[in-house]
């Protein structure tokens, strides 16, 4: 992925050849990736039938967090939908660029996957918002200044996250907030001026992933539904310091309850 010269799309059906013969399930219909908080989903979505280390596959890189485990996973949902689970998320933050960023993305589509749900955790911007609420992703701002796609490719971000997907999840979470993801580059937090910035834009979450791979998912066809655990609010609208251990704390404490809302919305789908 990082010979300019290479093709991401057959590096990416490649990686789904390797996920076919090692789990021995040759197509998904669901993708599914886990952000902090969320990592229990996969165990309440259904039966995992196969856990493979993502480096085992082709253009994974290893996984640089903590609480972001490397692992691809295939469940299969009580209802009969096969869901490629991925727990190997590629940050923008750790400068690889954007092709390991969405591979995850372009190798769920090679699989057949053709609804893609993305999971986060993220600052809320909006004060109503506390910590360990899960809410949906409506649409996005990228302030990454870049592009998973290549050249001149113009792809429409209209209905981006999809409104009839996300009726699904309010059908079985009538209470489901939503809001507008803000995707800075990262690694470091935002200043409340910067947090200002993207509410004046119109954001109401702040992260550091997901913007990316949703415009290479629409980009792959798929249908995208986005969540975002609300780990802490934003800079400036919390008055106490943000932390990771926060994050990976509120990430843990929500865990079963938004696992549990997933594995309903998913079997929903
Ligand atoms: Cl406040 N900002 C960003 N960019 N990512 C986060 C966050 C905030 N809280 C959790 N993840």
């Amino acid at each position: 992925l990082d010979d300019p010269a290479a093709d991401p799309f057959e590096v990416a059906r490649q990686a789904a050849a390797d996920i076919a013969r090692i789990t021995g399930v040759p197509r998904h219909d669901i993708a599914l990736t886990l952000g902090s908080g969320w990592g229990r989903a996969a165990e309440l979505i259904g039966e995992t039938t196969a856990t493979i280390p993502a480096t085992d596959v082709t253009g994974f890189s290893k996984p640089a967090l903590e609480g972001h485990v490397g692992t691809l996973r295939s469940v299969l949902t009580p209802g009969g939908k096969r869901v490629l689970v991925i727990g190997a998320r590629t940050h923008y933050y750790e400068g690889h660029g954007t092709r390991r960023v969405v591979h995850s993305v372009r190798t769920a589509a090679a699989t057949g996957a053709t609804t893609m749900v993305l999971t986060n955790g993220a600052g809320g911007i909006k004060p109503e918002w506390s910590p360990g609420q899960p809410v949906l992703i409506s649409d996005h701002i990228n302030l990454t200044a870049d592009s998973p796609l290549e050249g001149a490719t113009f792809v429409d971000l209209t209905d981006l996250y999809s409104a009839r997907l996300r009726d699904i999840a309010r059908s079985i979470d009538p209470t489901l907030d939503e809001g507008v993801y803000t995707q800075f580059r990262g690694p470091h937090y935002e200043t409340p001026a910067e947090v200002r910035m993207a509410r004046t834009l119109g954001g109401d979450i702040v992260g550091m992933s997901t913007a990316l791979e949703a415009i290479a998912a629409r980009q792959a066809g798929m249908e995208i539904l986005g969540f975002s655990l609300i780990t802490n609010l934003a800079a400036g609208i919390q008055e106490t310091p943000l932390s990771h251990a926060e994050v990976i704390e509120a990430g843990r404490e929500a865990e079963p309850v938004i696992s549990a809302l997933l594995a309903r919305v998913i079997e929903a789908l």
